[in-house]
């Protein structure tokens, strides 16, 4: 059979450099783990305007339909701003989120005990803290039609739409009851019931299809800034919380600055099964493209590298291999291992990115 194949696009800022680290991580797996992947690689973004005009081109989009799992680092920069909206570096992404039709946006927050102490919030609030974030990602308001800008009598108009069907509600619904069951058992749906009619049918949606297909998970439902709010209290509260796209933007970013750095928080995007039985996916750090660092050494690749232990798990059915990467991530963590973004008061070894990843194969070595 062939190799699982895996499309990596590093995209631009510190897109390439953490997405190098993830190379060597993926190349180790291959040599001491018998884990094959055939590895192709492309651009997007800014890096793919700068050489076909476009943020995606039509070949890539093509391909990406094609493998396994796709790996995203990250797009966008100060170079771009200037660029017309429909081919700014984040239509890439977003025209990759669509055309797969990649639904579900796993985005776990998940507090390492050895940095615990970088969140603002205080250490027993979030020491131990594992949530996960269930983001409606191919539809809402960064897709509903009509949307623009319209000149109505002497001024202009923004106008944006929120727009939900029932069966885009329901299926997102069942990835989040589907990922509960294998965790806390606990769902948490987040709209705005009180003022949006979307909200009033996604909460109805979402009781419905706990009532019918899921009774022995947990449901409570939350207005979202609410929830943003309980996030700060008590985000232990939480196990899977479920929402929409533009709520599932913002209370990923809340739930991000828990963890204590936005450095270290990976998502996961699915879809449908594919043929082969495993979801259209790609996987992408949290983090953006940080041009005010790249090329310097400094980023943190953690992120990145946990993207791809979520491929593990999720695509490649090696929960017991993204385990192990996962423990060598907090093992170096513990052992005080920071990139810049970590280091803090009580010091700890500082390194480059790239000595990150080389201190993570270490412990990957040391965990056969
Ligand atoms: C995210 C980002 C994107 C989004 C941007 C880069 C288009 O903020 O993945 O959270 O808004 O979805
Ligand atoms: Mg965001």
């Amino acid at each position: 059979m062939a190799n699982p194949s895996i499309l990596i696009l590093a995209g631009d800022g510190i897109g390439p450099e953490v997405m190098t680290e993830v190379k060597k991580i993926i190349t180790w797996f291959g040599a001491k783990r018998g884990l094959d992947f055939d590895v192709t690689e492309d651009l997007v973004g800014g890096a793919a305007y700068d050489v076909h005009g476009v943020p995606l081109s039509d070949a890539t989009m093509a391909k990406a339909q094609e493998v396994d799992a796709v790996l995203l680092g990250a797009v966008g920069g100060p170079k771009y701003d200037v660029l017309d909206f429909s081919v700014k570096p984040e239509r890439g992404l977003l025209r990759l989120r669509k055309e797969m039709d990649l639904y579900a946006n796993l985005r776990p927050a998940q507090c390492f005990d050895a940095i615990a102490d970088f969140s603002s919030l205080k250490r027993d609030v979030v020491a131990g803290l594992d949530i996960m974030i269930v983001r409606e990602l191919t539809s809402g308001i960064y897709f509903g039609e009509p949307r623009g800008i319209i000149t109505e009598g002497n001024e202009r108009v923004g106008i944006n739409t929120q727009r939900y069907t029932e069966s885009e509600i329901a299926r997102v619904a069942r990835s989040a009851f589907e990922l509960a069951r294998r965790r806390g058992n606990k769902v948490c749906s987040m709209e705005k019931a009180n003022v949006m009619e979307s909200g009033i049918l996604w909460r109805e949606v979402v009781q419905k299809i706990h009532d019918t297909e899921y009774p022995d998970v947990e449901l409570s439902h939350m207005y979202a800034d609410a929830g943003g709010m309980q996030l700060c209290r008590w985000p232990k509260q939480f196990d899977v919380i479920v929402t929409d796209n533009l709520f599932g933007d913002l209370l990923s970013d809340v739930a991000a600055m828990l963890t204590g750095s936005l450095g270290m928080l990976p998502s996961a995007s699915l879809g449908a099964p594919m043929a082969n039985g495993r979801p259209k996916a790609m996987y992408e750090p949290v983090h953006g493209s940080a041009p005010d660092i790249a090329g310097q050494g400094k980023a943190n690749p953690i992120a990145c590298i946990l993207s791809f232990a979520m491929a593990l798990r999720y695509s490649f059915d090696q929960g017991d291999e993204a385990a192990r990467l996962e423990a060598a991530i907090a093992k170096v963590l513990a052992d005080g291992v920071r990139t810049a973004d970590l280091m803090g008061p009580e010091g700890g070894t500082p390194v480059s990115t790239s000595e990150m990843g080389d201190k993570i194969i270490a412990a990957l070595d040391a965990s056969l």
